[in-house]
């Protein structure tokens, strides 16, 4: 599929985004892992997430889909896995893959994962060898460092204390799953505070979860309990639309019941920097009391250069290619740091920034861990390449409705990923069809 896109003048209104995908891959795997029942609503039914439910039908647990993202999982408890009879496919989730082998390696028995051809290109040796640490066995391709993996755990693991060379929520989450069955502690230190919802998710379920100057532990031994799941909106679908509204005078735009996590909340900050005007109405919601939710209110106007690098990198890592059209747009230069995981995510998010938003008419220079792009771009119709990546799918549809003429965005399947109904919500702010798909 591709999007053929035409400039709008005005985005106005209210619009509500699917659910988190960081807290519907947990809700579905921890719901998994407990005993008795989890009711999640508002789940992301984006291919991603469904991907992780197949995944834990196979390893035992009981989906029942009640309604739109509203389902029921009756799990096995910490002890009721079974072996799963075939492959487990990935699709194109890191966050499933990695937590995947968390949770396998304590499992007594062998499991086969792998993943679409993004997927399979992905690091997992960031898991996998912490893991191997603990007394699991995982092999595969390159050394053990790629899907397709097979996975033997083993029990007790060993406990395990863990200084990450990264930033990752992923090898965060993955090690402390590990831990739920270790002959001691697992403590995770990394080297700025990743997205939290691991900690806050699992306690909720019973878990023993410690943060402190040490790192995160997790002590073993306490029973997981289903709960029920409220999942906000995701913020990294969000910003699309904040980015959108932000960068276009006279836009007026809601976003309803997003997620404002704190460890999540960079691209608000970073608009905020920019000279964006962004509010957060009716805090709170009805959200899970572990997950802040709000509507976030923006009303377009000029944007200004800034620099973006340290410890809000990890708070807006998703956000990278969508702040980089709004960089595209504003006066002065903006410089992105200290970002090289972009290389290694659903693609080498650098280097397809830097070409596809080329394509468009911005001067921006590919740097190892960043980009520096030159603001004050009119940004000109062009036909771009997602690379199979969705948020830079998605991206480029929002530059296109900001660009001068018609934009093609090619290879948009992929935004059934995170953000299935992206198109409708685009359409009902443009208030017209701008974004049309074609075969
Ligand atoms: C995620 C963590 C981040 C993020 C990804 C989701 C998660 O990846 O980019 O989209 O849910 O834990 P890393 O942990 O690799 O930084």
């Amino acid at each position: 599929m591709r999007i053929r896109v035409s400039p709008v003048r005005r985005l106005a209104g209210r619009v509500v985004v699917p659910g988190d995908k960081s807290i519907s891959h947990r809700a579905a795997l921890f719901g998994a892992l407990a005993s008795g029942r989890t009711e999640i609503t508002g789940f992301l039914e984006g291919e991603d997430c469904l991907a992780t439910l197949k995944a834990v039908r196979a390893l035992g647990a009981e989906v029942t889909r009640k309604g739109s993202g509203h389902y029921l999982v009756d799990g096995t408890g910490l002890d009721g896995l079974t072996e799963p009879e075939d492959v487990i496919d990935c699709g194109n989730s890191g966050t499933g893959a990695r937590l995947l082998v968390g949770v396998l390696a304590g499992q007594p028995f062998w499991t086969v994962l792998t993943g679409d051809e993004s997927l399979r290109s992905r690091p997992m040796d960031r898991v996998a060898e912490p893991l191997r640490r603990m007394g699991a066995t995982v092999v595969g391709r390159r050394e053990g460092s790629r899907l397709p993996l097979a996975v033997r755990g083993t029990r007790p693991l060993k406990a395990l204390t863990y200084a990450s060379p990264v930033a990752s929520a992923q090898v965060k989450t993955a090690l402390l799953l590990a831990g739920l069955w270790a002959d001691g502690p697992v403590t995770v230190r990394e080297p700025t505070l990743s997205r939290d919802h691991t900690e806050r998710m699992l306690s909720g379920f019973g878990a023993r979860i410690e943060t402190g100057p040490q790192g995160i532990t997790l002590t073993p031994g306490a029973p997981l309990r289903g709960q029920p799941v409220s999942v906000p909106g995701d913020i990294s679908s969000a910003a699309f639309f904040l980015v959108a509204a932000a960068a276009m005078p006279d836009a007026d735009v809601t976003v309803a019941h997003v997620g404002t996590n704190p460890t999540r909340t960079g691209v608000l900050e970073v608009l905020e920097a920019m000279g964006a005007a962004i509010r957060a109405e009716t805090p709170g919601g009805p959200g899970s009391a572990a997950e802040p939710a709000a509507d976030l209110v923006v009303r377009g106007g000029r944007l200004r250069g800034t620099g973006i690098g340290g410890a809000v990198i990890p708070r807006l890592i998703d956000e990278v290619p969508i702040l980089a059209v709004a960089a595209a747009l504003a006066e002065g230069p903006t410089e992105v740091r200290d970002a090289a995981e972009l290389r290694v995510k659903e693609s080498d998010r650098i280097r397809a920034i830097a070409s596809e938003l080329g394509r468009m008419g911005v001067t921006i220079a590919e740097r190892p861990d960043g980009l520096r792009i030159e603001g004050g771009a009119r940004l000109r119709g062009a036909r771009v390449h997602s690379g199979g990546d969705h948020r830079m799918a998605m991206s480029l549809v929002i530059a296109g409705l900001l660009a001068d003429g018609e934009t093609v965005v090619e290879d948009t399947d992929c935004i059934a990923t995170s953000f299935p109904g992206f198109l409708n919500a685009v359409n009902h702010l443009a208030g017209s069809p701008a974004a049309r798909a074609e075969a």
